[in-house]
């Protein structure tokens, strides 16, 4: 695996290799959920550019981009075993070189108003901002990305089609640990007695799916009964919303596919989930 810092090494890297590219941007710290990303991408190209980059300007709070862990070393290595082809990860002066403040950004209407674009202002732009320039410098033919932040999955798909960028975006299911809890780096926050509330979050998912499957459609009493549901568990819910899986708009009761998205406090962390449902 090739491991470069600069868009100019990166460049040449690119220049080496040849075959259908498959990209997957991450912030590092990484996990089985990365991992399986990977290897989707590995099925789908000849080779496999990650990029790790903890991008500041995505970030609405100063603790939690200082607090992001940074595990470059162990990551190159799980990275090497998975056979990525190139590691990209630059330093914030190479991507942001005049600083943040002077620098281009894409935003995204729409698809970024509501639950993680209301709780995180600016949050969505930074992420289009970010992978629109790694698109542009890794130009993938591919770009694999979890469904577990589906909001951020639809803005890119948003993004991609708008500006009619040349590249195919996949999502790939959320892996989740046994007792169904989402794998993020921000379990890492938990302490051991909210490791154990945790799974709560995909538990009430769970049963909302089940509800809608069975025929319930007044939306705004399952979304109050699932933010109950979070707190009851000792967390404090931020959203909890039943949307159209297609474009995360309202719901009128005659979709096929829904997405239930939610957002909750436990302790230090913010946790998400989601769970697509087919009617
Ligand atoms: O999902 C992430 O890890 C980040 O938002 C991404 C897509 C790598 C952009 O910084």
């Amino acid at each position: 695996m090739k491991r470069v810092r600069s868009p100019a090494g990166l460049r040449a890297a690119l220049a080496e290799g040849e075959g259908r590219l498959a990209f997957v941007p991450t912030m590092g710290n990484l996990h089985e959920g990365h991992l399986a990303l990977v290897r989707r991408a590995r099925e789908l190209a000849d080779r496999v550019a990650v990029s790790i980059f903890v991008n500041p300007l995505q970030f609405d709070r100063r603790e939690d981009l200082e607090a992001y862990p940074r595990t470059l070393e162990v990551d190159a290595a799980l990275l090497e075993r998975e056979g990525v082809a190139l590691l990209f990860a630059p330093d914030a002066d190479l991507i942001y070189p005049e600083g943040m403040e002077r620098h281009t950004r894409v935003e995204v209407p729409v698809v970024t108003e509501g639950l993680c674009g209301a709780a995180r202002p600016g949050h969505f732009t930074g992420v289009a901002t970010i992978v629109c320039k790694l698109f542009n410098l890794v130009q993938p033919d591919i770009a694999v990305f979890g469904k577990k932040d589906y909001q951020q999955l639809l803005v890119i798909r948003k993004m991609v089609s708008d500006l009619a960028m040349p590249v195919e975006i996949v999502g790939v299911e959320t892996v989740r640990e046994a007792d169904g809890l989402a794998m993020s780096s921000r379990n890492g926050y938990l302490t051991a007695e909210e490791r154990q509330r945790a799974p709560a979050l995909y538990r009430t998912l769970q049963e909302t799916v089940a509800a809608l499957r069975a025929g319930r459609r007044d939306y705004r009493v399952l979304e109050e009964a699932g933010a109950s549901r979070l707190e009851e568990a000792g967390m404090r819910p931020d959203y909890f919303e039943i949307r159209r899986a297609a474009d995360l708009g309202r719901p009128s009761g005659d979709e096929q596919a829904l997405v239930i998205l939610a957002a909750a406090f436990l302790g230090k962390a913010r946790l998400i989930d989601n769970l697509e449902v087919f009617l």
